[in-house]
């Protein structure tokens, strides 16, 4: 696709009009007026990395440390289950006190529970060994956004100690041991340039992910990136339409941060050719401290009202949410 570098910089309001409504239609040809649901719980608001564009980045004072006990994630799993999730998505900062026997111990009942819920993980960085005892727990899915397919722009975002190699080989691991893998990046980082977007979506084009996850950075204060200014709706919708096309079956997220950045961020995510949405599950106690951007929404709602928002918000373009795991159809 030679035109790509084009539709990424095009300022033609009808071609971009036009990108959208190609984007939708292959998406509703996939899987239907349908979005399917996944329930996030944010099981850990520590991590031991760094990231410059991060809230909960380890230099992050100001941050709130939580971590979920084994029965507060197992009770937002009942309450997921009995709103109609069949996925549940557990992700944290990198968290050792997350490792690798209290994260077996916690999948392994998930699984035992919910035979017919999907489980994925978005835990960041673990060795092959951890991954793959987490699969074999019974995790399906794993979440690992490569955050920029240019290693130079990799290191402007990243501390000296984490390694866009070790990311690239994580993602190649997961993907080896059988997970559903997404990968993904923020749109409008600081640094970020049409070539290194293109990177970007040649490298969706080889890996073929079985999800993408984007959506607008939005700086965080107190961070190195805070007065940087935040990415574009409008690009992130574009980047959207690109990625339906080029991968007609991808999953592909209207994420809280589109949402964050516009009262119909996630419904026009979905206009542009996304098919999931990812409403909260977590305690609510516990939601504003998951702080990884300024302003998130839904940090003072119940699962409940969540998944009722969810349904209402997408009926109201034209969509049904789904009660049903949800997976990736080859
Ligand atoms: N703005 C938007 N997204 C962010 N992420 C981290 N910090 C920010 C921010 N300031 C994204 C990263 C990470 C995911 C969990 O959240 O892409 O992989
Ligand atoms: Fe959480 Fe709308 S999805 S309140």
């Amino acid at each position: 696709m030679p035109q790509l570098k084009e539709l990424l910089t095009t300022a033609d309001e009808s071609l971009i009009k036009s990108l959208s409504a190609q984007a939708r239609e292959v998406a509703d040809s996939v899987y239907g007026k349908k979005v399917f649901i996944r329930g996030l719980i944010e099981i850990s608001s520590h991590c031991k990395n760094d990231c410059l564009y991060c809230g909960l980045r380890r230099s992050q004072k100001s941050a709130v440390r939580y971590r979920l006990t084994d029965e507060q994630i197992l009770d937002c799993c009942e309450k997921g289950y009995r709103l109609g999730f069949r996925t549940f998505v557990m992700q944290g900062g990198e968290d050792a006190w997350f490792d690798d026997e209290r994260m077996v111990r916690i999948v392994s009942e998930v699984r035992r529970r919910y035979p017919d819920c999907a489980i994925t993980l978005s835990l960041g960085e673990r060795s092959d060994e951890s991954y793959r005892r987490l699969f074999d727990a019974g995790a399906n899915r794993y979440l690992l956004r490569h955050e920029t397919a240019d290693k130079e722009h990799y290191e402007k975002l990243h501390p000296a100690d984490m390694s866009f190699d070790n990311r690239m080989h994580c993602l190649e691991t997961l993907k080896r041991i059988g997970y559903q893998v997404g990968c993904g990046f923020m749109v409008g980082s600081p640094f970020q340039t049409v070539e290194t977007l293109y990177k970007d979506l040649q490298f969706i084009r080889s890996f073929q992910p079985h999800m993408v996850g984007i959506g607008p950075f939005i700086p965080a204060h107190d961070t190195p990136f805070a007065n940087q200014p935040q990415g574009s709706v409008g690009t992130t919708l574009r980047l959207l339409s690109i990625i339906r096309l080029l991968h007609p079956h991808v999953l592909l997220p209207a994420t809280t941060a589109l949402g964050t950045l516009h009262p119909m961020g996630r419904e026009r995510g979905i206009l542009a050719g996304a098919n999931v949405v990812m409403p909260n599950l977590s305690p609510t106690e516990h939601r504003k401290d998951y702080a990884i951007y300024d302003n998130k929404i839904c940090t003072g709602d119940e699962a409940a009202e969540c998944r009722n928002c969810t349904e209402y918000r997408m009926r109201a373009i034209g969509y049904e949410t789904v009660v049903s795991r949800g997976d990736y159809k080859s």
